[in-house]
């Protein structure tokens, strides 16, 4: 399959099996917003848990937080966003539309506007002067419209574990170094949102914080750097040929090293496929100084051992929870050969995959329903999420659950009545074991991890 057909097909079983709608799409939809249907909000759950998972539940350095999406307005200005944020916007004068200058120099290979075709009419060389656009949204606080009311949709989570850091801090009784992690909506006005959830301007992060002495900066960013590479690898089970670590040559006004993970999705995605899907940034003191200075807040700590007192550097994570589910999506997605006919299958790692198991009488009668719906409710009751499924061949039903990504299927036949046992198949193999049914919870369970 060519890669640029993959975000096409994602696109079309994503609705299909009710991962991902188009905001809005009875009004004709939105280009730049998507709604996470029934197994898309089981999945990026699933991504989300596993990432708190392992940054607050598995380690005794980080704390979690959720704080407001609105903040005090001099957050952004402190942050450097109200200046910096910026993109830059040109026109096409013959059509009006609206792009990202830089955008449009990479894809059409040359700096040079006035060679530079518009990708909407087609018109070549007729652009207006860049100017700075600013990303973030801007709304009002309370009843009352003007300068005095203007608050932002925050464009990244970060910023509220900044102004949070002595609180968490002093009540967790955290010593540096040690982290605090967020999970939350941020919001971005994109010049060019697109290539489906890729580039969105409502999205979710999974940021983490870590707070650390000056001078110790350059091990932890190394450290934090090899730790979310094999949180990917490990944890979310993405392909290691399809991820890279890569270095920023232009640095962010606030950091002095950084660089993404990228994974290959392909396509008009990033860099020839490869899309930043987590950065990781050393943030050095920043923050906390800016946040000190617009404040007048003191935020330095005072190590309780050696009494110094430091204002800490910060090593961030910052992982997009939309962008590594649609990795998930990606990595997993696979068309094969069948006895003829096209298998569609999504091969998700089954510790992430919505519905672990689904649930089949080979037939609708002879109680083959019943004793199914049965197994059905007892595999719910124990938290293995279980589809049950009786219409249809049974060939059809197993393929249904392939493209859902439903690692197993339990199918209830005539032996089953007679012996207690079920088959269970593999979704990948396509193999299919037959055990009794006592032990069907055990089974998945180890396999489900
Ligand atoms: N606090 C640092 C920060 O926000 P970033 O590299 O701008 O850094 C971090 O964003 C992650 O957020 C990215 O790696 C990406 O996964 C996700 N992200 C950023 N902009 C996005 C957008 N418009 N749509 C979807 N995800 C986005």
């Amino acid at each position: 399959m060519a890669d640029s057909d993959l975000l096409d097909k994602l696109v079309s079983l994503a609705k299909r099996r009710g991962y991902i709608f188009q905001s809005s799409e009875i009004y004709g939809g939105t280009g730049s917003v998507w709604d996470y249907g029934p197994l898309g909000v089981e999945l990026k759950r699933n991504v989300k848990d596993a990432w708190w998972r392992s940054m607050v539940h598995e380690r005794d350095d980080i704390e979690g937080l959720d704080a407001a999406i609105l903040m005090h307005p001099r957050v952004w200005e402190a942050s450097g966003h109200v200046e910096e944020f910026t993109d830059p916007l040109v026109e096409c004068r013959n059509c009006h539309r609206r792009f990202r200058e830089d955008t449009l120099q990479a894809e059409g290979g040359t700096a040079e506007m006035a060679n530079v075709r518009c990708p909407a009419c087609g018109v070549t060389g007729q652009w207006t002067e860049p100017r700075q656009f600013n990303l973030m949204f801007r709304t009002h606080m309370g009843p009352v419209e003007g300068e005095g009311s203007v608050v932002y949709l925050r464009p990244e989570t970060a910023q509220g574990i900044y102004v949070n850091f002595l609180n968490v801090q002093s009540t967790a009784r955290q010593r540096v170094p040690f982290g605090i992690a967020q999970i939350g909506k941020a919001f971005r006005n994109e010049i060019t949102p697109g290539n489906f959830t890729f580039r969105t301007r409502e999205f979710e992060q999974m940021e983490m914080q870590f707070f650390v002495e000056p001078g110790s900066d350059a091990e932890w960013f190394e450290r934090w750097r090899e730790a979310r590479m094999r949180w990917m690898l490990e944890d979310v089970g993405l392909s290691a040929d399809r991820l890279r670590y890569h270095p920023h040559e232009k640095l962010a006004h606030y950091a002095s090293a950084a660089g993404d993970i990228e994974f290959f999705f392909g396509g008009t995605i990033g860099d020839a496929g490869w899309g930043e899907i987590e950065g990781i940034h050393n943030r050095t003191d920043f923050d906390l100084r800016r946040h000190q200075e617009y404040s007048g807040k003191r935020l330095d700590y005072i190590d309780p051992g050696t009494q110094k007192r430091f204002l800490p550097y910060i090593i961030e994570t910052s992982a997009g929870a939309d962008r590594v589910t649609l990795a998930v999506l990606a990595d997993g997605y696979r068309e094969e050969q069948v006895e003829g006919e096209t298998r569609v299958v999504l091969g998700l790692k089954p510790s992430l995959a919505p519905l672990k198991t689904g649930v089949f009488p080979l037939v609708k009668k002879d109680g083959m329903p019943e004793r199914a719906t049965r197994i059905h409710q007892e595999l719910r009751r124990r938290g293995i999420q279980s589809f049950y499924d009786e219409a249809g061949a049974i060939g059809r039903r197993y393929r249904r659950q392939d493209e859902a990504g439903t690692p197993y299927g339990i199918t209830v036949d005539g032996e089953t009545l007679e012996s207690g046992t079920v088959t269970v198949r593999d979704r990948d193999t396509m193999e299919q074991v037959r055990i009794a049914e006592d032990q069907i919870a055990s089974y998945l369970s180890e396999r489900i991890g």
